[in-house]
């Protein structure tokens, strides 16, 4: 995520020069060097010099990667490397073939109007069709029998249900919107409008679509009565521990096409209206989905002086979360006050959360779910243990953040649906503690929680309240600073959790995290950290490195796991280990003393597969390990030499990664999801040619429809005019499962 209305990726340049395949072997060490050897053979290198990798690549046979335990090979070889100037295509393996399933500004329910590829479209267009630029995504599949129970998780029944396999309904977040390609006339300045606004916010949320496949092709049904939209104002529970909190009370008011009106109420705490900056997603064993609000503070800002103090409540929830006046551009607070901080200083409290849906109930009111703590949500990955006993693992995206878990206090029924409705109200929120001997600690954040300055929080000043459920609810809301006070580790951007197996968790591999990059990591002589008094604000710490984030100025980012003592949710101690840094093997970034820009990605050919800025990620039910970036998506910079955006796929037991996708010019690969029989899936391409101008829109890109004429339905085109974010259906041509 970077864009107009976002904060940049923390790319940094770095001039960089070519180098022959020669180069690269004098560069690996002799451990990898023995795996070229295996690989391709060093004879084969050494008269391939002077051709770049991505030339070898091709002409390099691959053979299957092999399975082991839990992972069940990889039969396709690497696409190319695409380097700038990017090609604006998306690219599959030899045997697969990708199309275009749905894009920004599709119809998606009833009465919902065609794109019209110019943006006319008003705000309540919008309302019926597929929102902006789409983030995480899950395929909950439709078999027509209304049993409840039937809809909860079957990942471990994917066997080849064809039935479940060819009908579904396609939950897919909208993370934000490029206001300049979202409008006809790009106006984004001052004569904002409410009409804009309320398109803006339409365009946000969470898109519920139903997917088809007939005769061979996915097409969206676009009259579907599952189809629906979740925006920036629909109504929502707020639910558990700090529901009520008067925090969580905000302005009343009627919310309407041309404006937000006061009521002259103040809600009480236990409702809120609409999700934003719905970036990745979860979904629960019950069958239900898990949409994570991340960067909500940049759609805020003030019309008028908004409180950062650092002394007081509402001024160190600001700084620590980052509201300000400005926001990240948005304009909505100028037309509707439920979005001006300056007047509206309790708004932002309703946003930081997960929210539930359950996408088989078009009428069913989204919940926020407070236990699982308010932070800038990046995605909510669930294991059930042995003991049946949930966990959901969750990272906070911004510098120095942290990693969480939320512990459910009752068991998992899978007999039973409905039993396990309310499940997310009630558990026991801990934050992660990466120790240097590769073991670490979650640690509790409740009321007796003892932190680094000896007092229990209850006794804290940020948390101090008239009982124990008041603090809790405190800690929930400011769960940064709680995690600030009981000295969680601080991270290099936590962004998607994974883990295999989810069902019956820790048998065979472990709950990964990937850490996207960090230019404050170990930037400064004088190493600052998140304060334990929870005053910081947000991402302005400077940590050194530590034996977790181990690299300075860390461009490329890496892939954390950790097992569970006891192979049980409930274990406050773990083990851990680094899985990859991602790198670049041909850089020519001099290394820090700490530093090692090359990385150690496993490939073969030695630094054919080098990506960088890992995000989405994500275990498929057979065991392959997926991984999607977000990086600078032309290619350029510290990334002239990996490229595009891609999605590679993994070996979680040797690291072996080969590249699955290549994507348009600057988009970024995010959200993937399949079919229960694993022969169809589904993968995101984010915001092709960002930050192209309100004058020429398709100045960077021009896909989808630059490389597609017509939808995956074979029928339906594509009309030119913008680039626009997509959700691609990618099939084998063999029909075989995807990874094979
Ligand atoms: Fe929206 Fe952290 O990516
Ligand atoms: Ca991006
Ligand atoms: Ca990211
Ligand atoms: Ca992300």
């Amino acid at each position: 995520m970077k864009g107009v209305s976002h904060p940049t990726n923390d790319v940094s340049l770095n001039p960089s020069s070519s180098h022959s395949i020669r180069d690269v072997i004098d560069h690996v060490d002799a451990s990898r060097r023995q795996f070229i050897q295996g690989g391709v053979g060093a004879a084969a290198l050494a008269s391939a010099g002077g051709l770049t990798l991505g030339g070898l690549v091709s002409t390099v046979q691959a053979s299957p990667s092999r399975s082991g335990a839990g992972f069940p090979g990889i039969g396709f070889e690497s696409v190319p490397v695409s380097r700038a100037p990017v090609a604006d295509l998306v690219k599959v393996p030899a045997g697969y073939t990708a199309n275009v399933f749905v894009s920004w500004g599709d119809p998606i329910m009833p009465g919902g109007a065609p794109f019209t590829g110019t943006a006319s479209e008003t705000a309540a267009d919008q309302l019926k069709q597929f929102g902006m630029h789409n983030d995480g995504m899950h395929f909950f599949p439709v078999d027509d029998d209304r049993d409840d129970d039937r809809r909860q998780d079957k990942h471990d029944d994917h066997g080849d249900d064809r039935s479940a396999s060819k009908r579904g309904i396609l939950c897919v977040n909208n993370e934000y919107t490029h206001e300049e390609v979202l409008f006809a006339d790009g106006q984004v300045g001052a004569g904002y409008t409410i009409a804009k606004t309320r398109k803006s916010q339409s365009a946000h949320g969470v898109s519920i679509v139903e997917a088809r496949r007939k005769d061979g092709k996915w097409s969206v049904a676009k009259n579907s009565s599952l189809g629906r939209r979740i925006t920036a104002n629909t109504f929502m529970r707020v639910s558990g521990p700090a529901a009520g909190h008067a925090l969580l009370q905000t302005r009343e008011f009627l919310i309407t096409d041309v404006a937000s009106t006061p009521t002259g109420n103040t809600s009480n705490g236990r409702v809120a209206n609409g999700t934003v900056n719905n970036c990745a997603n979860g979904i629960t064993p019950w069958g239900t989905y898990l949409t994570c609000e991340e960067n909500w503070n940049g759609n805020f800002g003030g019309t008028g002086a908004v409180d950062t103090s650092a002394t007081t409540e509402i001024g160190k929830l600001n700084r620590r979360y980052g509201v300000s006046a400005a926001g990240f551009g948005y304009r909505w607070h100028t037309t509707d006050p439920r979005w001006d901080v300056s007047t509206n200083p309790n708004e932002p409290h309703l946003f930081g959360w997960v929210v539930e849906i359950d996408p088989y109930d078009p009428k069913s009111i989204p919940v926020k779910r407070t236990a699982m703590g308010r932070f800038k949500h990046e995605s909510a990955q669930y294991v059930v243990d042995k003991d049946d006993h949930v966990a959901f693992y969750l990272g906070d995206d911004e510098r120095n953040e942290y990693i969480y878990k939320f512990v459910c206090k009752g068991k998992f029924r899978k007999d039973r649906r409905a039993a396990n409705r309310n499940l997310l109200d009630e558990g026991t929120l801990y934050v992660a503690r990466f120790d240097a001997d590769l073991t670490g600690v979650w640690l509790p954040l409740t009321p007796e929680s003892i932190g680094l300055d000896g007092q229990a929080l209850r006794e804290n000043a940020n948390f101090v309240g008239a009982d124990d459920s008041e603090v809790q609810a405190k800690i929930l809301i400011k769960a940064r600073m709680a995690a600030d006070a009981v000295g969680a580790t601080m991270m290099d951007r936590p962004e998607w959790t994974g883990a295999r197996p989810r069902i019956n968790g820790f048998k065979e591999v472990e709950v990964y995290c990937t850490l996207t990059n960090n230019n404050r990591r170990g930037s400064s002589a004088t190493p600052s950290s998140n304060l334990p008094d929870g005053s910081t604000a947000a991402a302005s710490a400077r940590p050194a490195v530590d034996a977790a984030n181990p690299r300075e100025d860390n461009v490329y980012g890496h892939i954390i796991r950790w097992r569970e003592a006891g192979k049980s949710v409930k274990a406050t101690a773990f083990t851990w280990d680094l899985f990859v840094q991602a790198g670049d093997t041909l850089t020519a970034k001099v290394a820090k003393p700490t530093n090692n820009y090359q990385g150690n990605i496993v490939d073969a050919p030695n630094g054919s597969v080098d990506y960088g800025a890992p995000d989405g990620l994500w275990f498929d039910d057979f065991g392959r390990l997926w991984v999607q970036t977000d990086q600078v998506g032309d290619g350029s910079g510290d990334f002239v030499n990996i490229g595009s955006n891609v999605m590679v796929c993994a070996d979680p037991n040797t690291g072996e990664t080969r590249r699955f996708l290549t994507s348009p010019n600057r988009c970024e690969v995010t959200g993937v999801t399949m079919t229960p029989n694993g022969r169809t899936m589904f993968v995101g391409i984010q915001h092709p040619g960002e930050d192209a101008t309100a004058a020429n829109p398709t100045q960077y890109s021009n896909w989808p429809q630059g490389q597609f004429a017509v939808e995956s339905d074979g029928v339906t085109a594509l009309p030119p005019g913008r680039p626009r974010s997509s959700v691609v259906v990618i099939t084998k041509d063999d029909g075989g499962i995807i990874g094979t």
